[in-house]
């Protein structure tokens, strides 16, 4: 290999390094963020309880069913809800904006308040691990 082309794939490897780094742990990243808003460490034994914390009859396994592994429904409206766990649907957790959104929504539907940032990387952590 002369040395152009050896410096072009390696342009290429950095980059790809750095895109796959960048998109594909969103979980990682929202740990970070989480973290420097005051939570400790991400546990994935209180996220999972917390998941399957029943508040007033409404918990996440409402919309989400009793496995993250299985398609839900939307508790309301009957829509069809793509499994949660990525390692049945890799969709899941790639879109930070798509992750807050629907934490900060569900958060409120189910328990009647927002997760703070302790409760958004535990159950963040335990879904990742899905
Ligand atoms: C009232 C029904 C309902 C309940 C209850 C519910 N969710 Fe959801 N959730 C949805 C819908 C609808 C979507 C968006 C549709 C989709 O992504 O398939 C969604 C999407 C999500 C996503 C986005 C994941 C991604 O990357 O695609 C997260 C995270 C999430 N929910 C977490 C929770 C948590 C945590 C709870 C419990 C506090 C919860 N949900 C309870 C209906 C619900």
């Amino acid at each position: 290999m002369n040395f152009k082309i050896r410096k072009s794939f390696l342009t290429t490897v950095i980059c790809l390094f750095m895109f796959a780094s960048a998109s594909a742990d969103v979980t990682g990243e929202l740990i970070q963020e989480y973290k420097a808003k005051g939570a400790s460490t991400a546990s994935s034994e209180r996220g999972k309880k917390l998941w399957n914390k029943d508040v007033n009859g409404r918990s996440c396994t409402t919309c989400h069913t009793m496995s993250v592994k299985n398609e839900g429904k939307h508790k309301k409206t009957g829509k069809l809800i793509k499994p949660m766990a990525p390692s049945v649907n890799p969709e899941r957790l790639t879109k930070k904006r798509k992750v807050k959104k629907w934490l900060l929504r569900n958060c409120k539907w189910t328990f009647k308040r927002e997760c703070n940032a302790q409760e958004k990387s535990d159950i963040l952590l335990w879904l990742s691990q899905q």
